[in-house]
């Protein structure tokens, strides 16, 4: 069992931004082209709570660290000029006056006109803003436009927001963030990659997980534990922020000897990289919490870490806890297993790292640490998601 308090300290703040989130209105686009044929590599490390890719951005290259945000709008980073209000961040914020490339797009650039929060209001050939609501909290800046560097990719222009006034008071060490989302400014967009995929190492362990984008974006191949589910729609209005997320029909979920049905009007669980831990409808929660605590059949304890929910005592935790299935439309079943929920939560606890949530519109959220080793992969094309167990820390 991994020790994850920071992720948990984290969790009163995290279902909250992602509600004030989902109640923005962003919009979907999704306008992949062809991939690079070889596709991209990008190393991923664990930081605090968060998974995140170092790229550089400029001439000469400046180094920027991001947290991966699958449901995020674009790439964006902390600039210095202008900057109004920046979080506390580990390298120094962009400076744009120190790269010979960096662009500022005006308004009336295509770049710009493909963004749909740009805001152009008042000076016609100004320069293009835009204000993006990320799982984190909102931000707003210029687009601008440089030589970007990540991972295996050739080195190639490409948009992202230079941030100049943040609501968050971090980003735990990060500069930024890599948006996925489905828009035209995703970091796979830009690739002009049709599909990306991720495999997230266990936190703490210092190995190193991986994204991979365009054609380096495949599973190995339909084994044990491997499953395929579409994205579903959803009915909200098409410029929701709902819109660019991966949301999937969760069907049931599995504890032991106990199924739990997902109720019809909260089956949608959108999966995340910007939130550790899973939150479920409140409803299912309880049903699951019932099924977790009997497989155990340890009194729970009282959490000793703000948070938490459940908890157990260590020693009876391990043995009766069961690994947990997730049944998605179309038959896909991915298993949780219990070394990816139940983390030491210190005095010799065990605690849950799965959480109901009242305040997400039914929309329950799938967390990073619960799809450590899984490969997933995203197929824009096909709007589907695949998954596979997987050894994240040997594909990278
Ligand atoms: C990213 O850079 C930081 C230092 O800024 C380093 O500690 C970390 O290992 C790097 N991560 C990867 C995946 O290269
Ligand atoms: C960037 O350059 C402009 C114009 O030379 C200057 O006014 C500004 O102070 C510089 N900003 C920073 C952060 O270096
Ligand atoms: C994506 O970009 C294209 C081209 O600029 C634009 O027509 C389209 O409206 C954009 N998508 C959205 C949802 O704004
Ligand atoms: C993506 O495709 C566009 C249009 O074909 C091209 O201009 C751009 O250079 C491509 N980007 C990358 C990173 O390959
Ligand atoms: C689950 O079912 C098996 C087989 O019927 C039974 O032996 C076991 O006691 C059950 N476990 C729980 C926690 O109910
Ligand atoms: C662990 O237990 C000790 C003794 O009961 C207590 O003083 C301490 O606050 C506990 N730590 C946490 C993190 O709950």
């Amino acid at each position: 069992m991994a020790s994850l308090v920071s992720a948990l300290l984290l969790m009163c703040l995290i279902p909250l931004t992602r509600a004030h989130e989902l109640r923005r209105g962003l919009e979907l686009a999704d306008d992949a082209t062809t991939a690079r044929p070889g596709g991209v590599t990008v190393p991923v490390h664990f930081s605090q709570a968060f998974y995140v890719v170092n790229l550089t951005i400029g001439t000469p290259p400046q180094p920027v660290s991001a947290i991966i945000d699958i449901g995020g709008e674009l790439v964006w980073t902390q600039c210095a000029q202008h900057c109004r209000r920046c979080f506390k961040q580990d390298l120094p914020l962009f400076d744009t006056n120190a790269s010979s490339t960096f662009r500022p797009e005006p308004c009336g650039a295509a770049v710009c006109e493909s963004i749909p929060t740009r805001s152009c209001a008042g000076d016609g050939g100004g320069a293009c803003g835009y204000e993006a609501s990320t799982s984190f909290g909102r931000t707003v800046g210029r687009i601008g436009t440089d030589a970007v560097a990540v991972g295996t990719a050739a080195t190639a222009r490409l948009a992202f927001g230079c941030a100049v006034a943040s609501e968050m008071d971090t980003m735990w060490g990060s500069s930024g963030s890599v948006g996925l989302g489905r828009t035209n400014l995703s970091l796979a967009a830009q690739m002009n990659a049709t599909a990306f995929s991720y495999c997230l190492a266990p936190p703490d362990t210092g190995k190193s997980s991986a994204l991979f984008l365009g054609a380096s974006a495949k599973l190995a191949g339909a084994g044990k534990g491997a499953g395929t589910t579409p994205f579903v729609k959803t009915s909200t209005p098409p410029n929701s922020g709902l819109s660019r997320s991966y949301l999937l029909r969760l069907e049931a979920i599995r504890a032991g000897n106990a199924t739990i049905a997902m109720p019809q009007s909260g089956n949608t669980i959108m999966v995340s990289t910007a939130t550790p831990v899973t939150a479920l409808v409140d409803s299912v929660y309880r049903d699951l919490r019932k099924a977790v605590a009997d497989a155990v059949g340890a009194a729970p304890v009282p959490p000793p870490v703000q948070n938490y929910d459940l908890c157990f005592p260590k020693a009876s935790a391990s043995g009766g806890a069961p690994d947990l299935v997730l049944a998605f439309q179309g038959g896909a079943e991915m298993t949780v297993p219990v070394s990816s929920y139940l983390f030491d939560a210190g005095n010799d606890t065990a605690c849950v790292a799965i959480l109901g949530s009242p305040a997400l519109g039914g929309v329950s959220i799938l967390g990073s640490l619960q799809q450590v080793n899984i490969h997933l992969l995203f197929d824009l094309d096909k709007e589907t998601l695949s998954f596979e167990p997987a050894d994240c820390s040997a594909l990278s």
